[in-house]
């Protein structure tokens, strides 16, 4: 079975001559291309859980093949429908069958995809630098989180990583598979963050993920894989027994050299074979 591995594809804010998607036609032809059996998104699809939806759908139907997905704290921000909390959002998507945040997915025999949104803890900051309570501001330097106004959770960072490290401690147990891909949008481990020093990410990286969620995955000898998103970046780390894939298409304004979906869609797709 082969899996392709992209996150962070951000439809909207890519969208070409104000409100053309071209990144959906050019994800599903690189599914196409490389012969992939499942894809797995680790959110970010869009800044809208309706384009978002229509995305995962589009994907499915284009391809024929099923499109795994967790929510991405873009997926949840309520720009659009302003009022609604994020647990209103995070609802509003869970009941997609596809929606890992809804429970295991079986991949073949012996393997399934497991996941969720998960949230930070502050535990990537650089707390030499910074309290907790600096971080609990969520705004350095005239830059404001943007969660922090548009992800509205009604509880404390730390409560909601809290919650949905609970939920997928028990979305891994449930699979029953020896083997798994576990699917976070944010970060488990810290080669994953932004190099410090840096004078705007030694604050940021803050929100990108936590040490705890990296651990609990660590110690569950059936992940093979991880897979996450949220920072942009292309890269992979293997420890000890498992790989860790941060695979990111991103915004157009970070490609390299290139303003082509396709192109861009092919450099950037992870393809693991299981
Ligand atoms: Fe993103």
């Amino acid at each position: 079975m082969r899996i392709g591995i992209l996150s962070d594809i951000h439809v909207d804010i890519n969208y070409y001559d104000g409100d053309v998607d071209r990144i959906t036609p050019a994800v599903c032809d690189t599914i196409l291309n490389n012969d992939i059996d499942v894809f797995i998104t680790a959110g970010d699809i869009s800044s809208d859980h309706e384009i978002t939806l229509d995305v995962i759908q589009r994907i499915e139907k284009d391809t024929g093949r099923s499109c795994l997905f967790v929510p991405g704290n873009h997926d949840l921000w309520n720009e659009k429908h302003p009022g609604t909390s994020a647990m209103e959002t995070y609802s509003a998507m869970i009941e997609h069958p596809h929606n890992l945040a809804k429970g295991p997915v079986k991949l073949k025999d012996g393997w399934s995809a497991a996941g969720d949104t998960c949230w930070y803890d502050y535990s990537f900051g650089s707390f030499d630098l910074f309290s907790f309570n600096d971080f609990q501001r969520r705004s350095h330097n005239d830059r404001v989180w943007q969660d922090s106004i548009k992800a509205v959770w009604n509880k404390t960072d730390k409560e909601t990583h809290d919650w949905f490290l609970r939920r997928l401690d028990a979305s891994l147990e449930k699979t029953g598979s020896d083997k798994l891909v576990a699917v976070t949008h944010m970060l488990p481990i810290e080669e994953f963050t932004v190099p410090v020093p840096n004078d705007t990410w030694d604050y940021f990286n803050a929100f990108l993920g936590s040490r705890s969620l990296g651990d609990m995955l660590m110690v569950n000898d059936r992940v093979k894989y991880s897979v996450c998103g949220h920072v942009h970046y292309r890269k992979e780390v293997v420890k000890k027994d498992k790989t860790f894939y941060c695979q990111c298409l991103g915004y157009r304004t970070e490609w390299q050299d290139n303003d082509d979906p396709f192109i861009e869609t092919t450099r950037s797709m992870k393809v693991i074979t299981i």
